[in-house]
């Protein structure tokens, strides 16, 4: 056995231990995540199922190493990330960590090639020119090889979450972290965009971290956490994850 599958057979991608958080509101202390306890297998997909305002937001930042927890620990990949300052956070983020969230989040001033390319260059893995490749070849698998020349503005709800799920899976993360994906599309296209993301989790054995309030999505997932006033009140293997069965 290679010493690789040996370490991620021993260390999960995702364990954390007691998170709280807390924000100030005011003169008040609201507490968002009161203790949580969870690990997350690699290669593993899972839902984080709730109601609006239940915290889901929040444990998924604060696993991805965008926010910190009050207290407790955060280990991700083997890091722990709540011993880690700013700048030591976005290093673990950017080797190995892909983002898909509701509102695209593309940069305006570039065109989907360029917000694709972008991450690959900064990641100085590859050369300009194969940065340039990988973008155009991830565009093309999901379906927007004629449109590598748009701005964000110029494509419709749907392609820009595309050029989100290539740009995150073309630097090839170890788990991608989505927080509530078809949040803005309409049902057909938040279906396609769901069979893509599953697509190149099982192709790339990517881990799949998922927030959604959708059940129907949330049975994709091989498990489901429910989430509800910032604890976790149900915890759900299915026994078989029906990636087909969403309608
Ligand atoms: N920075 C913050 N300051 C104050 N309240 C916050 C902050 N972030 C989140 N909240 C509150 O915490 C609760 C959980 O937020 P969030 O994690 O975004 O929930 P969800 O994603 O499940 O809708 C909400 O009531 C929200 O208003
Ligand atoms: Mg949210």
């Amino acid at each position: 056995m290679n010493t690789q599958v040996e370490h991620e057979q021993q260390i999960p991608l995702l364990n954390l231990k007691s998170v709280v958080k807390q924000v100030k509101t005011g003169s008040d202390e609201l507490t968002i995540l009161q203790g949580l306890d969870l690990q997350i297998k690699h290669g593993e997909s899972i839902a984080i199922v709730g109601a609006s305002g239940s915290g889901k937001s929040t444990l998924l930042g604060i696993m991805a190493g965008l926010d910190q927890a009050s207290s407790g620990e955060v280990c991700l990949n083997g890091h722990a990330l709540h011993a880690l300052d700013e700048d030591q956070r976005a290093a673990v983020r950017a080797d190995g960590v892909g983002f898909v969230f509701q509102n695209f989040q593309l940069l305006p001033a570039l065109t989907a090639l360029e917000n694709v390319r972008l991450p690959l260059e900064i990641t100085q893995k590859h050369s300009l020119k194969e940065c340039q490749a990988l973008a155009q070849q991830w565009l093309e698998k999901v379906g927007l090889g004629h449109r590598l020349k748009h701005y964000p503005t110029q494509l419709s709800g749907g392609e820009q979450q595309r050029v989100a799920i290539a740009r995150a899976f073309a630097c090839q993360p170890s788990v991608l972290f989505a927080d509530e994906p078809t949040g803005n599309l309409d049902r057909n296209t938040g279906k396609h965009i769901i069979d893509l993301l599953f697509e190149f989790n099982q192709q790339n054995k990517t881990s799949l971290v998922l927030v959604t309030h959708d059940e129907h999505l949330a049975q994709r997932c091989q498990r489901s956490i429910h989430i509800d006033d910032g604890a976790i009140v149900k915890d759900n293997d299915h026994i078989e994850a029906t990636a087909g069965a969403y309608v």
